[in-house]
C-alpha cells in the first residue's frame, strides 16, 4: 500500500550515513551545523494559522511565518553562522523548516521524519548553519509540504556574497509567484509579491537599477515576459552566471522552486513584468503583474514573447570541478510517466519514475567523494522540477546538446514535458537526501525518493 503523503509522521529513523575513517557509523542527528558557536545573525519565525485577506478582498485561511505572506526575508552574508528559531503555533499540525538551495549539513536540513522530527504544536526547534551558497534562496515548511507550503509557510533567504553584488542605488525586489487556493480551487491569477493579484505598480526613477529576484514557490511552471527595456539574468537558482548578456523579447520559464534574477536599469519609459500562461499552443497574458514607471502612473502592453530563454547556453563557459567528459564513478537514470494506477477501489494518478512511486521509486545509494551523473526523461505530461536536497548539480546537457554557457549550478532542474537533461553532482554532503519533484502536489503522489550515502 503506498503512502502517497510526504512524511508526516516524526521519528528520526534514518541512520544510514556512514561516515569515513573506520567505519564508524554516523547518525543524521550528528550531522548538524555549527552548535557550539555564537551565532552571528539569530532569527525567530513563528508558523501561525491566520486569515490572509488578498489584494482582490477575498480573505484566505493561511499558515503563515510571522503573520506574513511571504514570510520574513531573511538576509545574511555568506559564511555567517545563522540561527533559526522556529516556534511552531498551528495548531493541530506540526511544520518543519527546509533551506531550500542552501546546501547545509543534513540534520539542518528540515525534512520531518527523515532529518529531524517534525516540530510539534507548541514545540520550537533551532536550526544553525553556514550557507555558503550566495543568491536567492528561499525557505519552506518540509512537513507536508504539498499542503503547508500552499498554505503560505514560506519566505525568502538571500544571501549576499562578501562584497554586494548590487550597484549603488540598486531596487532589490522579491518577487515570489504564488498561487493561493479556496476548497482546493486555485484563485487565479496567481500573486506577484505575495498578496496581490493585481496589477502592481511602483514608482521608480528612470536610471535606477533594478534587480528582481523571481521565485517560483508553486508547484506549476511559471512563464514571464518583461516588457520596456532589455535585461540580464544575472542569477539562475541563486548562483551567479558568468558575463551574462543582454535579453529582450524571450519569456522566462521558471519550474516550482526554482529563481531567476534578473536586472536592468529603469528607462524613461514603463517596464512591465507579466505572467504568461500557456494553453495548448496558444500564450495569454495574465492580468496582474508589476507595472514600474517614473510616476506610477501609464502603461505599456506586455509582451508575448514565444522564444524562450535557454539557460544551458546563456553566460560564457568558465572552468568546473569536473564536466561532460569526467569518468564518473555512479549513474543514474530517471524516466518520468504518469500513469493511472488502481487502488483502494479508485483510479489514481501517480507520477511515477521508472514505473515506481514513493516509496519504491528508486533511490540512490553514494558513497563520500562518488562523481554522480543522472539522467531524467521525461515522458509525462507536465513538468518536473527535479530537486535534490544539500547538492547542487551542474547541468551537462539538455536534449542532446551540450551546456555551453556559464557553469549552470541548479538546485532545481525543470525538466519539461518531452525533454531528456543530463546533470551530474558530487558526493560531498554525507547523509540521507530527499530528491523530488517540486511541483509539490507530484512529490506527493510518488514523486519522491532519496540519496543515500553508505
Ligand atoms: Cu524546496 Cu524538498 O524542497
Ligand atoms: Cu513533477
Amino acid at each position: 500500500r503506498m503512502n502517497m503523503t510526504d512524511h508526516a509522521h516524526g521519528g528520526v529513523s534514518a541512520s544510514g550515513a556512514h561516515g569515513h575513517g573506520g567505519g564508524r557509523t554516523v547518525s543524521v542527528a550528528d550531522l548538524t551545523g555549527p552548535r557550539s558557536e555564537t551565532p552571528d545573525r539569530k532569527f525567530t519565525l513563528v508558523a501561525e494559522a491566520q486569515k490572509l485577506r488578498l489584494a482582490s478582498g477575498k480573505e484566505v485561511d493561511a499558515w503563515l511565518f510571522n503573520g506574513q505572506s511571504p514570510g520574513p526575508e531573511l538576509r545574511v552574508k555568506k559564511g555567517e553562522l545563522i540561527e533559526v528559531t522556529v516556534h511552531n503555533k498551528v495548531p493541530d499540525t506540526s511544520v518543519s523548516v527546509h533551506w531550500h538551495g542552501v546546501d547545509v549539513p543534513n540534520a539542518e536540513d528540515g525534512v520531518a521524519g527523515v532529518t529531524q522530527d517534525a516540530i510539534q504544536p507548541g514545540g520550537t526547534h533551532v536550526y544553525r548553519f553556514r550557507p555558503d551558497e550566495v543568491g536567492t534562496h528561499w525557505y519552506h515548511s518540509h512537513q507536508q509540504s504539498s499542503i503547508q507550503v500552499k498554505k503560505g509557510l514560506f519566505g525568502p533567504l538571500i544571501i549576499e556574497p562578501e562584497q554586494s553584488d548590487l550597484a549603488p542605488g540598486t531596487q532589490d525586489l522579491i518577487v515570489s509567484a504564488h498561487t493561493w487556493y479556496e476548497d482546493k480551487l486555485p484563485l487565479e491569477p496567481p500573486a506577484l509579491f505575495g498578496t496581490i493579484d493585481q496589477l502592481e505598480r511602483r514608482k521608480m526613477a528612470p536610471g535606477t537599477p533594478v534587480r528582481l529576484r523571481l521565485i517560483n514557490t508553486d508547484g506549476a511552471t511559471h512563464r514571464y515576459s518583461l516588457t520596456g527595456t532589455p535585461f540580464k539574468v544575472v542569477a539562475i537558482d541563486g548562483n551567479p552566471v558568468n558575463e551574462p548578456t543582454e535579453v529582450a523579447g524571450k519569456q522566462l520559464v521558471i519550474g516550482g522552486g526554482g529563481r531567476y534574477d534578473v536586472e536592468f536599469a529603469m528607462p524613461a519609459q514603463p517596464v512591465r513584468l507579466t505572467e504568461l500562461r500557456r494553453y495548448g499552443k496558444e500564450l495569454r497574458v495574465v492580468e496582474g503583474g508589476l507595472l514600474f514607471s517614473a510616476d506610477g502612473t501609464g502603461d505599456v502592453p506586455p509582451d508575448k514573447p514565444q522564444e524562450t530563454f535557454d539557460p544551458t547556453t546563456y553566460g560564457s563557459p568558465l572552468p568546473t570541478e569536473f564536466g561532460r567528459d569526467s569518468k564518473f564513478t555512479k549513474t543514474h537514470s530517471l524516466v518520468f510517466d504518469n500513469e493511472l494506477w488502481f487502488y483502494d477501489g479508485k483510479f489514481t494518478v501517480v507520477w511515477a519514475s521508472n514505473g515506481m512511486a514513493f516509496p519504491k521509486a528508486p533511490s540512490l545509494t553514494v558513497r563520500e567523494g562518488d562523481l554522480v551523473k543522472v539522467r531524467f526523461a521525461n515522458r509525462s505530461h507536465f513538468d518536473h522540477p527535479m530537486h535534490l536536497h544539500g547538492h547542487h548539480v551542474l547541468v551537462l546537457s539538455r536534449n542532446g546538446k551540450p551546456a555551453t554557457g556559464s557553469p549552470l549550478w541548479l538546485d532545481t532542474v525543470n525538466v519539461e514535458v518531452g525533454e531528456i537533461w543530463e546533470v551530474a553532482f558530487k558526493a560531498d554532503n554525507p547523509g540521507l537526501w530527499m530528491d523530488h519533484c517540486h511541483n509539490l502536489d507530484h512529490a506527493a503522489a510518488g514523486m519522491m525518493s532519496h540519496v543515500i550515502y553508505e
